[in-house]
């Protein structure tokens, strides 16, 4: 068995502290270990005890500085134990420490002492996190490759203001740090845009009835996180989907579309942009041959629909692209998923294809995991089931050494 991955948590003074306690105890459930550092002023919004709790190990505080972790100082220790280090929330004082590199207390002396990649979260009031001197320390700290930021969101802050300043949802910061875990904080996809499609498209009748399927969105959204997480540049074109999916994009360029031909325009609209463009979209294959401006009673639904295909986008691409650019389809399948898969690499002209079944039970539509074979050229990499974010890592893996 591969030994758990490690993350060291350090909370700072703010009120989003008491989010830690979700991040933490998701990351324990996830079998990752979990080491959590307290400052001063964290105490006050969440104890050491509850953040011991849910990361089943003693929380450490300043009062544990000089404590000797088996006769090495625990700075030390923590520094070379971390995988990951992840600072959440990050207040102004601590941001502008870290930017200074000041170290007045173990979670700074831990920055210090370690080489692991950093995830910062700030969560602050508005008027504090648009402080030219608190930009400017945010703007230093990012420019060291080390640190990997997700600002804060907009939304309503516990001084009552709406406005900048909210910490990034626990959600976000967990797939960040999987994303790391996985990475070990490398860029390589830096200096690359991927212009990527994801979910459903809907053909409607009228304004009430569509055609459709059952694509959530889910895997292609799993693919502009990590990629954006790596580096890239992500333009995402997405057909509807749940706001909590939508929510996750706030980092990241998004089209909203409908219908496949809306999808198929906007495509074609950011295509000259892309290096790679990967169409993780389940298109509707067909549409309804009219569509009605009002809603049709029962009885006009007529009982053989006339239906028109619409345009194959992946097709179209194929044929506008620039020889530079990368072409990468999906192919979802019941039953024998690498032949038809294959067909459709060399009927499309494409770099490569991921098939993958969507006929198991714990994998493809609408789940958080999924299985594949990865085809490209006359080289078959099977993906064995693993969350979205992490087949999305090891497509990336294979093709950043490919491309
Ligand atoms: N695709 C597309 N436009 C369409 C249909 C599919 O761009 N109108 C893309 C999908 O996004 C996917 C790839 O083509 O990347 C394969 O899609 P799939 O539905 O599996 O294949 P089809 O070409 O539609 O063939 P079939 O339905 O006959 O299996």
């Amino acid at each position: 068995m591969s030994k758990p991955d490690r993350v060291l948590v350090g909370i700072s003074g703010g009120i989003a502290a008491y989010k830690l306690g979700w991040v933490i105890s998701q990351l324990s459930q996830a079998g990752v270990e979990v080491r959590a550092i307290l400052t001063d002023a964290a105490q006050a919004f969440i104890s050491p005890l509850t953040v011991a709790t849910l990361s089943r190990h003693p929380a450490y505080t300043d009062d544990h500085f000089w404590q000797a972790d088996q006769g090495r100082p625990l700075h030390i220790s923590l520094g070379e134990w971390a995988e990951v280090f992840l600072i959440a929330p990050l207040t102004a004082q601590t941001l502008a420490k870290l930017a200074y590199g000041l170290a007045d207390n173990l979670l700074t002396n831990t920055v210090l002492a370690s080489t692991c990649p950093v995830l910062v979260a700030p969560a602050m009031n508005t008027d504090m996190w648009q402080q030219p001197v608190v930009q400017r320390n945010w703007q230093m700290l990012l420019q060291d490759q080390r640190f990997h930021g997700v600002g804060p969101g907009q939304g309503r802050l516990a001084c009552d203001r709406l406005g900048a300043g909210r910490m990034a949802e626990p959600d976000d910061l967990i797939s960040y740090l999987h994303s790391l875990l996985h990475s070990g904080g490398k860029r390589d996809l830096e200096g690359r845009c991927l212009l990527i499609s994801a979910g459903s498209t809907q053909e409607y009748l009228d304004p009430v009835r569509f055609i459709g399927n059952p694509s959530t969105g889910k895997m292609g959204v799993a693919l502009a996180l990590a990629a954006h997480h790596r580096g890239a540049r992500v333009v995402l074109v997405h057909g509807p989907m749940e706001q909590g999916l939508v929510d996750r994009l706030a980092e990241i360029e998004t089209h909203p579309v409908v219908s496949a031909a809306a999808m198929h325009q906007a495509m074609v609209e950011h295509l000259a942009r892309a290096n790679w463009i990967v169409m993780a979209a389940a298109v509707a294959d067909v549409k309804p041959a009219t569509l009605s401006a009002t809603k049709l009673a029962k009885g006009a639904i007529p009982p053989n629909l006339a239906l028109e295909p619409v345009a194959d986008i992946l097709l179209d691409l194929a044929r506008r692209r620039q020889p530079q650019q990368k072409l990468i389809g999906f192919a979802a399948q019941t039953g024998e998923i690498v032949a038809p898969a294959l067909e459709k690499l060399h009927r499309k002209g494409l770099d490569a294809i991921v098939a993958n079944p969507v006929d198991q039970l714990e994998t493809g539509f609408g789940r958080d995991t999924n299985q594949a074979v990865l085809i490209c050229g006359d080289q078959q990499i099977t993906i064995s089931p693993c969350t979205k974010l992490e087949m999305a890592h090891r497509i990336f893996d294979y093709l950043v050494q490919k491309y």
